[in-house]
């Protein structure tokens, strides 16, 4: 098994959308349960690409094995800032490839300008919240009781990385 990484094309979104839904229909790890169409996926990528995001993707060979966005904030006061979501096909997790796809999107997006990238995720999640800690997020916040799955709460936290922590963190490519 070998790891590849590289920024995401338009022609991506077909695997992207199937791997996606595939880790939303896991049912506990990302605020949507049921994932998105290839058409949805395609017009995000798009608009990601437009506006100054980052997306990246993890390959085994030809398979499309997981992925890192960090999305640009609209808003006139956020766009300095990015909003990331990651994840990875089952049997891809807990061999550090989560943290050098990460990485490589975190420098993307510092050295495109972003000044501040955050993240939420919920309570339960041991592995993501060992992986932001790891790249040097700082837990900024609790939202009790804000994911209800299955008649099921967790809580959600709220983490937050900004360039000059990026900067000084080891874990750069
Ligand atoms: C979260 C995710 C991307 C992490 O990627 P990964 O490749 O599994 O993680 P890595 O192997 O790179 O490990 C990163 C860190 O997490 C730790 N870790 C890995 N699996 C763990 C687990 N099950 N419990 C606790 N810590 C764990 C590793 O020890 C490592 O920490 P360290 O660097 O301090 O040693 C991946 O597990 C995943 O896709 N999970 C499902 C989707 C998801 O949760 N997305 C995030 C939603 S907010």
């Amino acid at each position: 098994m070998v790891l590849g990484i590289r920024t995401t094309e338009i022609a991506d979104a077909d695997a992207v959308a199937r791997c996606v839904t595939a880790v939303a229909r896991e049912r506990r790890f990302l605020v949507t349960t049921e994932g998105f169409s290839a058409e949805e996926t395609r017009a995000y990528i798009r608009g990601q690409k437009a506006s100054g995001g980052v997306h990246w993707v993890a390959l085994d060979g030809d398979d499309l094995v997981g992925w890192c966005n960090i999305a640009r904030e609209t808003f006139q006061v956020s766009r300095h800032m990015g909003r990331l979501g990651i994840g990875l096909m089952p049997r891809y997790r807990g061999r550090g490839w989560g943290r050098t796809l990460m990485a490589s999107a975190l420098e993307d997006a510092f050295r495109h300008g972003f000044e501040r990238v955050e993240l939420e995720v919920f309570a339960s999640n041991g592995a993501a919240i060992a992986l932001y800690r790891a790249m040097g997020f700082r837990e900024e916040g609790r939202m009790r009781r804000a994911c209800k799955i299955d008649g099921r709460y967790d809580d959600v936290l709220v983490f937050g990385l900004l360039v000059e922590e990026w900067t000084a963190t080891p874990v750069r490519p």
